[in-house]
């Protein structure tokens, strides 16, 4: 976390939001849906491709100020898979975004000792893209630092198609078809996001209360944190708020906050003799 503050100024309010931070506490993994870039542009009477140009800049910062503060991985939702219902035009235009921001930022993300993975059905992105994300796996692949994990033609749902295919097709090569039994272990080996930890936090910006097909398995337990700031506007400030509002929440994961029920030990005693007698 202290690499955070070597790009803070101090005063600011990102420093003296980050002096706020709990450095045991912070999520491991994050997961952001970046959403509002049309809208922003709409706003402001220009083209959608504005916005999502302007969308590259809250990428730099969040992925400098997540491997800055030491997180393990930063899962990004670039491309869904229902986003080729957009015009030809945009979705080229994403194309080119994607191989610039690679392009330009593989030097910084090498200094920052990053380790670039992208999640989906990548088969179907035009061949210059694919050469790009590639250039871009491989220079990275020995990295080890925070992962970086772009989703691209991504959707949930095909994430777990793929994962039930992958674990019957192993079996039927190991001759075990027969007695193929598939468990939560199974699945979860078997998804694009084998190997990371489950989400802890997930931000969506533009301030819609949907999660869009993504990370449907691994967002079981994740803390959902929903920002109407729209993506092109997102800052450091707006990241280490959602930071901060994660490191307030009870998680429990189904049980129950152990520190605190062990204070109240006696009053359950009480209670079950109250009813036993
Ligand atoms: C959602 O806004 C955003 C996208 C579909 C694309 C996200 C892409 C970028 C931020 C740029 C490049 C990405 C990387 C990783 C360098 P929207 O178009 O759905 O906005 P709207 O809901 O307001 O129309």
């Amino acid at each position: 976390m202290k690499d955070l503050f070597e790009v803070l100024k101090p005063g600011g309010e990102d420093w003296a939001l980050a002096k706020t931070l709990d450095p045991d506490r912070l999520p491991a993994h994050i997961a952001i849906i970046m959403d509002g870039n049309g809208r922003w542009a709409g706003r402001r009477n220009m083209p959608r491709a504005a916005g999502h140009r302007a969308g590259v800049e809250p990428v730099r910062i969040a992925v400098e100020t997540c491997s800055r503060l030491g997180l393990e991985a930063l899962t990004l939702y670039a491309f869904s898979a229902e986003n080729w219902k957009r015009p030809r035009a945009e979705v080229d235009m994403l194309w080119r975004l994607l191989r610039l921001y690679l392009h330009r930022e593989l030097p910084e993300i090498m200094r920052n000792d990053i380790r670039f993975t992208c999640m989906g059905r990548l088969d179907a992105l035009p061949d210059p893209v694919r050469r790009e994300i590639e250039i871009a796996i491989d220079a990275t692949a020995r990295n080890r630092g925070m992962r970086l994990n772009v989703a691209i033609n991504y959707s949930g749902r095909a994430e777990l198609v793929d994962a039930v295919n992958a674990i019957v097709e192993d079996a039927r090569l190991e001759g075990r078809l027969r007695d193929l039994q598939i468990d939560e272990a199974a699945i979860t080996s078997h998804l694009y996001t084998a190997g990371l930890p489950d989400p802890d936090l997930l931000i969506r910006t533009s301030g819609e209360m949907r999660v869009s097909n993504f990370l449907l398995w691994q967002i079981a337990y994740a803390e959902l944190y929903v920002t109407g700031t729209l993506w092109p506007d997102f800052r450091r400030v707006d990241l280490l708020h959602a930071i901060l509002d994660y490191q307030k929440r009870d998680r429990r994961f189904g049980g129950l906050n152990l520190e605190t029920e062990t204070a109240r030990a006696e009053e359950w005693v009480e209670a079950v003799q109250t009813i036993a007698r």
